[in-house]
């Protein structure tokens, strides 16, 4: 287990940074670009532990990927040139992953079996089994399906029209992926919207997926191209940084080529509506996602309520909003993220536990929590809980804390950050 420390100062964050590249594309690129004829190269690729866990299991499945760093290629075996793995798929942290490549092999004409680590073996998949069930997926698994090791049988499947019972963009891209393979059309209707990577992606290499309001629908394509992919920076990664100067005075940074996909960008939203200097520039399109740089100054941030349809669009970032609001005038409170309870830990009592161990003051319920701002934090021992967002949040938090935090457990940041705590360092903290 390894422990950082990070020292609370009085000095900005100042610089550029081009944070790593998206996880949500990473992921798809490879997915995708497995089932396309030919090569598919993909530059700003996020390389870290969960994608690795998708480059792996694909690898499993017969298909070529050479990862260079932040370039990937990717030999596409074509939709029906996957093989049967000689073992069982570990998708390691990654929820993506699994629940992804779960719509993928249930139309195979193969047998798979898929686990995870202790967290993802903890994490509902029932979510995805239903749905894949009702288009004639052959799945079982613990708790009836609900938790890995899950077995998957594939075999034909037909389409469906499917109403999500919550907001999710991993079950939506589940239903697709299977979609690609089923008879007739398949249809997904989504409560709210949420990140559209797999939509753009299918029909950048050449699927027929068309969106209507909150409806969006696929039809099996014969075959998809490939196309090479050019991966903007995370934005959720991004935020870390852009959290960590709204709350240190005198910090000026600039953020270079962030994805700014509409059902993503909510946290800027949310920082801006808390008072946040942050100016998007040179906003433009790369490999059909928008993307911009983005420019932070230190701001008098006040307190606000994050509920809705704006939880979906930051809901990766939901902890690290936690983190900033400590340092906001008055309350923030965030509701209808009864969702945080099922990530890679509990994220609402995890960010709780260790802003309050900070001594910021924290009224925890079900599906969110309120935040009273303006509480001097102090530093703390404090863990990640295995979760490389919490550890991140955590630490945007002890830049601006009196004192010394430790964070234990903090390597788990490589699971979507190999390199965060250098760049803090680098950025001045
Ligand atoms: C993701 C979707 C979101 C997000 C996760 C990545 C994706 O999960 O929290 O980190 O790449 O589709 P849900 O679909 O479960 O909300």
């Amino acid at each position: 287990m390894s422990v950082r420390i990070i020292k609370g100062s009085s000095a900005p964050l100042k610089g550029e940074i081009t944070p790593p590249g998206d996880k949500s594309i990473s992921h798809r690129s490879l997915m995708i670009g497995s089932l396309g004829e030919g090569k598919t190269s993909v530059s700003g690729f996020l390389n870290c532990d969960d994608t690795i866990s998708t480059a792996n299991a694909m690898r499993k499945l017969g298909v070529e990927i050479k990862i260079d760093g932040s370039h990937a290629e990717v030999t596409g075996r074509g939709l029906e040139g996957l093989k049967e793995p000689d073992d069982v798929i570990d998708a390691g942290n990654s929820g993506t992953t699994t629940r992804l490549i779960t719509g993928l092999l249930c139309a195979q004409s193969f047998f798979t079996a898929l686990t995870g680590d202790r967290y993802l073996r903890a994490r509902p998949m029932k979510r995805v089994v239903d749905p894949l069930r009702l288009m004639g997926a052959s799945i079982t698994g613990r708790e009836d399906g609900n938790k890995l090791p899950l077995a998957i049988s594939g075999g034909k499947l037909k389409g469906i029209s499917y109403e999500l019972p919550l907001a999710s963009a991993q079950v939506k891209s589940a239903i697709l992926l299977a979609g690609l393979y089923a008879e007739g059309t398949t249809e997904v209707i989504e409560p709210e919207s949420t990140r559209d990577h797999t939509e753009r992606m299918l029909a950048y290499f050449g699927a027929e997926v068309a969106r209507k309001g909150n409806i969006i629908k696929i039809t099996n394509p014969e075959r998809l191209r490939s196309g090479d992919i050019s991966v903007p920076a995370d934005i959720s990664s991004a935020a870390f940084f852009i959290a960590a100067a709204l709350i240190n005075p005198g910090s000026e940074i600039l953020l270079k080529n962030v994805g700014l996909n509409p059902f993503r960008s909510g946290v800027i939203d949310i920082l801006k509506k808390m008072g946040g200097a942050i100016d998007i520039l040179e906003e433009r399109d790369v490999s059909g996602e928008p993307v911009g740089d983005i420019m932070v100054k230190s701001s008098d941030l006040h307190g606000a309520v994050i509920k809705g349809d704006e939880i979906p669009k930051a809901i990766d970032e939901l902890p690290v909003i936690a983190a900033v609001a400590c340092f906001a005038e008055g309350d923030t409170t965030i509701k209808d993220a009864l969702e945080l309870r099922v990530k890679e830990t509990d994220r609402i009592k995890a960010m709780a536990s260790e802003l309050g161990k900070m001594g910021a003051d924290i009224e925890e319920f079900e599906d969110g929590m309120t935040v009273k701002g303006g509480k001097l934090l102090k530093g703390a021992t404090c863990s990640s809980w295995g979760d490389h967002r919490i550890a991140m949040s955590v630490a945007v938090a002890a830049t601006r804390a009196a004192g010394e935090t430790s964070i234990e457990d903090a390597e788990c940041v490589s699971v979507s950050y190999p390199g965060f705590f250098e760049e803090m360092e680098r950025l001045g903290k």
